[in-house]
């Protein structure tokens, strides 16, 4: 068997989670890399034949977050999987956006997912996933990697995956960015989180061009120290209130 990693980007861990998830049901011991941080990002990491590449990322409006993500590591035609979550509402073009990154990279594409999460900004949307069905998937899809890599077949098919290019055009930036409230003790500990360095460390305040919406900070505040209050926010949550709360989405596997 190949050596499995998991490489992720995952600011509220929902797609590390997943990520985890399949590799263990490789049974195959595997190592991780966390692009959450930016020194991660900003190194060049290489893989060969010998292994298979677990890529593992949100779905931000529609697409990957818009920060030249896996831009950094290269393979030699090495095999990949590709793995997207989504808060329950569609992943539209970042599952191909994906495929595509990892096949620029030099990586071989042998299947891709895309699963459901709790959506980062409501627990109520996507909530209580991945559920008894999607660890069905997960479990089709470590078997299906094990089977698909005991063969060299793979080298001569081309994956296709749900879609289209030119990718979806939503607006990529959020219109609103956390700050800290009331019950922020400047521990800095948000600061230390922020996968893009949109929080200066001395004021605490989020610089809103630099900010992702990720919500790293937000939700890795044991304190609940930071927040969005903006009327933005508040309708988009209402909205996805509205229409996702009762909705069910089923992942999806690629298979060659
Ligand atoms: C800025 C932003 C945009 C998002 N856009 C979408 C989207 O287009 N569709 C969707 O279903 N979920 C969307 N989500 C929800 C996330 O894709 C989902 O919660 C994901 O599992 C978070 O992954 P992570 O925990 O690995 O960070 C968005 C979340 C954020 C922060």
């Amino acid at each position: 068997m190949k050596k499995v990693s998991v490489v992720y980007f995952s600011p509220t861990g929902n797609s590390k989670k997943y990520g985890f998830a399949v590799a263990e049901a490789m049974q195959e011991p595997f190592e991780s890399f966390d692009f959450n941080k930016r020194e991660m990002r900003e190194k060049e990491f290489c893989f060969s034949h010998e292994d298979v590449v677990l890529l593992c990322a949100p779905v931000y409006a529609g697409r990957l977050p818009d920060i030249g993500l896996f831009e950094n590591i290269k393979g030699e035609n090495t095999p990949a999987v590709c793995i997207v979550t989504y808060g329950n509402r569609d992943y539209d073009d970042a599952l191909l956006e994906l495929k595509n990154v990892c096949e620029k990279r030099g990586f071989h594409a042998i299947g891709a997912a895309a699963f459901i999460a709790e959506h980062t900004f409501s627990e109520f949307v996507g909530a209580d996933r991945p559920n008894e069905e999607d660890e069905m998937k997960i479990e089709e899809l470590a078997k299906y990697i094990k089977r698909c890599l005991k063969e060299d077949k793979w080298r001569e098919k081309a994956l296709a995956v749900k879609g289209s290019y030119p990718y979806t055009c939503m607006p990529k930036k959020m219109p609103f960015a956390p700050q800290p409230n009331a019950r922020c003790c400047r521990c800095g500990s948000c600061v230390r989180k922020c996968p893009v360095g949109a929080i200066d460390g001395k004021t605490i305040l989020t610089d809103k061009e630099k900010c992702i919406a990720c919500f790293a900070c937000v939700k890795g505040c044991t304190r609940k120290g930071r927040s969005v209050d903006q009327p933005q926010y508040y309708a988009l949550c209402e909205k996805l209130e509205k229409n996702l709360r009762d909705v069910q989405r089923e992942a999806e596997l690629f298979f060659l």
